[in-house]
């Protein structure tokens, strides 16, 4: 089944009671390799929720919980200077491959006016590129990067949404 960003999909400010949740998502072995960028010790709660506060309280953050029919699918969310803005998001696997984490992705390119708006990822990480793609984000860089996930240094992708 399929979701569209007008009906099921949506996203509203993070609450408490989404961190438990993000926190299980994010401590996915799959997902985590998948995404290779990711903190040192996804395991470490402490280090979890020092992250959130900071993230929640910096006024250059759009941090967004992504829902399907009420449910805590996933975080997507908007950082950094102007003019080098990052988009970046996370969905359970258990919702992988029905169109959500495109639809979370439109949501919040409707919510953040600023362009160009750019994206990194794990050059293999198909999934996340396929997505970028599917939202007008075109390769304009590649870089290389340690990734805790995969313990060595990978080939990463950088895209932009220009205007
Ligand atoms: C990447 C991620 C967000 C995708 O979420 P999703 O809800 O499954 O994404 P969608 O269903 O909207 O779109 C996925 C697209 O990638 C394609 N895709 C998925 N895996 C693929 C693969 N291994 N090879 C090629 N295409 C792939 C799907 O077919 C789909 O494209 P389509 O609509 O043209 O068929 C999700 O897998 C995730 O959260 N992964 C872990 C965290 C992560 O990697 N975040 C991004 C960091 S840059």
């Amino acid at each position: 089944m399929r979701y569209t960003a007008s009906t099921e999909v949506e996203l509203r400010e993070v609450h408490d009671s989404d961190l438990p949740v993000f926190f299980r998502q994010t401590n996915d072995p799959e997902s985590l390799r998948m995404a290779a960028f990711t903190a040192k010790d996804p395991t470490d709660r402490d280090a979890f929720d020092a992250h959130w506060e900071r993230i929640r309280a910096a006024p250059d953050v759009l941090n967004r919980t992504v829902l399907v029919d009420g449910d805590v699918v996933g975080s997507a969310a908007v950082y950094g200077e102007p003019g080098e803005r990052e988009v970046t998001y996370w969905i359970d696997r258990s919702y992988w491959g029905r169109g959500i984490a495109t639809a979370a992705l439109r949501a919040l390119l409707a919510t953040e006016p600023e362009r160009p708006l750019h994206a990194r990822a794990a050059a293999d990480n198909a999934g996340s590129l396929r997505v970028l793609e599917k939202c007008g984000f075109r390769v304009t860089g590649h870089d290389r990067g340690y990734a805790n996930a995969r313990g060595e240094e990978i080939d990463e992708v950088v895209l932009t949404l220009e205007a």
